[in-house]
């Protein structure tokens, strides 16, 4: 009985003392209004951006240009496939979430980053930020293209896609030159 007892009263102080350190936690919490706000951080030159995110999400889009996106069979492992048209997300939500992925990656492009040679990436130009809005209409062209689930839908997105593209490389990245000369 006595052991029992002692048994008791040692749960009962744990349980004091958790309850006391979880009371103490919340107090000590930030709140939304006094936490310090994050930044936006930059970790990529605009051409890694260009290759680690615009180029594998827009081929997507032109991938389904020539192939039926309703056509893919799923992978055997879903959850690991690195092809988005047979991941747990494929088919036609693929190309809606391309669409997407390429709307919100316009906001990587008017963060001020160097390009691939050291220079400031010119983010404030007029005409860049013109064809930054110009991704932007065509990412969620795309996004509704896929959730039409047409396949004339898909070519003129995947056209205005290709267009946004087209427009700032034409004066940004084809120079003579390559990449010393860009930006
Ligand atoms: C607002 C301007 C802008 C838009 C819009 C844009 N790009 Fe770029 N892109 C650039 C610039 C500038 C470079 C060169 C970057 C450098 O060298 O640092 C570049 C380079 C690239 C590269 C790398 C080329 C290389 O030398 O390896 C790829 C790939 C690319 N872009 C894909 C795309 C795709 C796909 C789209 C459309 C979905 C797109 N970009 C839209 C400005 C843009």
């Amino acid at each position: 009985m006595v052991r029992c007892g002692g048994v008791r009263r040692v749960l009962v102080v744990g349980f004091l003392v958790l309850a006391f350190a979880y009371v103490h936690a919340l107090a000590q919490a930030p709140t939304d209004r006094n936490a310090a706000s994050q930044q936006p951080r930059v970790y990529a030159s605009m051409l890694q951006v260009m290759r680690g995110v615009l180029y594998p999400a827009s081929n997507v889009i032109f991938t389904a240009q020539i192939d039926d996106p309703a056509s893919f069979k799923p992978a055997e492992h879903t959850s690991t496939s690195s092809d988005p048209f047979t991941s747990t997300y494929g088919g036609w939500e693929a190309v809606e979430n391309s669409g997407l992925a390429l709307a919100e990656a316009a906001n990587l492009l008017i963060i001020p980053r160097a390009c691939g040679n050291g220079k400031p990436a010119p983010v404030g130009n007029a005409d860049w930020q013109m064809w930054v809005q110009e991704l932007r209409d065509a990412g969620m062209a795309v996004y509704k293209a896929g959730q039409a689930k047409d396949n004339d839908v898909v070519l003129q997105a995947a056209d205005t896609l290709a267009t946004a593209c087209l427009h700032c490389h034409t004066k940004y990245r084809n120079v003579p030159g390559g990449i010393p000369a860009r930006c």
